[in-house]
């Protein structure tokens, strides 16, 4: 019987060498990869997953040059919909971790939208990470904590981080060959088990998703004790 990690993260990246290998602009590249994700995600809750935390656009991913920061919330507001509906029939609870202020007013009427309409659906979970950055997460519960003027235990301190609710952070994936978590759910990634795997995001398929939950299924996960 395969086994499979409750919650993982994946860090979508290499949209741009993807496009520029093929001598196409690197927009092309996030269209491409947004295609795939729209593609695979069924695919991962099929495998049993039941949280999908995806890095979506980070703090530091608005200070690319501005047109592609534009064309980024030009393909979320056009794509957020549309990856919630391929994934309806699957009772997935929908939320964003990141400071929204940041996006466009349709992007943010988007999430509000979504966030509402799965309120109260059990299937699963989709976190898209948006202007999210997880230093900031972590200072932002901090400053929460400090306004509480008490001594919070890991329990009450995991509440006040945007992830409230959701299991814990078992498997990050990241493509594009970097074998680093970029600011990504730093506090969640404690004991997550990490697989790099050279491949582009647009390359991303259902083979991949398997090789990554198969790497997962192999993992002794010890939590620091001893067997
Ligand atoms: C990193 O590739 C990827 C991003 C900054 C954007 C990822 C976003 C998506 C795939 C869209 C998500 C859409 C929805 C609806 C959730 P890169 O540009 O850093 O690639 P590079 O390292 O090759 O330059």
């Amino acid at each position: 019987m395969k086994y499979s990690p409750e919650h993982v993260g994946i860090i979508m990246d290499g949209n741009g060498r993807w496009a520029t290998k093929r001598g196409l602009p690197r927009m092309m590249g996030h269209n491409a990869g947004v295609k795939r994700l729209i593609k695979i995600l069924p695919y991962i809750y099929e495998r049993g997953v039941k949280c999908v935390s995806l890095y979506a656009f980070s703090t530091e991913n608005k200070f690319r040059p501005a047109e592609e920061v534009d064309n980024l919330m030009k393909l979320l507001s056009k794509n957020l919909q549309k990856l919630s509906d391929e994934i309806a029939d699957k009772d997935i609870k929908f939320s964003v971790m990141g400071d929204t202020d940041f996006l466009p007013s349709d992007v943010r009427e988007t999430i509000k939208a979504l966030t509402e309409q799965t309120k109260h659906k059990q299937g699963g979970y989709l976190n898209v990470a948006l202007n999210y950055g997880a230093q900031d997460e972590i200072l932002r519960a901090v400053n929460l904590a400090v306004k509480k003027r008490k001594e919070l235990n890991k329990q009450e301190f995991s509440e006040l981080l945007y992830t409230a609710g959701l299991p814990a952070l078992d498997l990050i994936i990241r493509t594009g060959g970097e074998k680093r978590l970029s600011n990504f759910m730093l506090y969640q990634a404690a004991y997550a088990e990490l697989y790099f795997t050279d491949i582009l995001w647009p390359d991303f398929t259902e083979k991949e998703v398997d090789k990554a939950l198969d790497f997962y299924e192999k993992r002794n996960r010890r939590f620091g004790r001893v067997d």
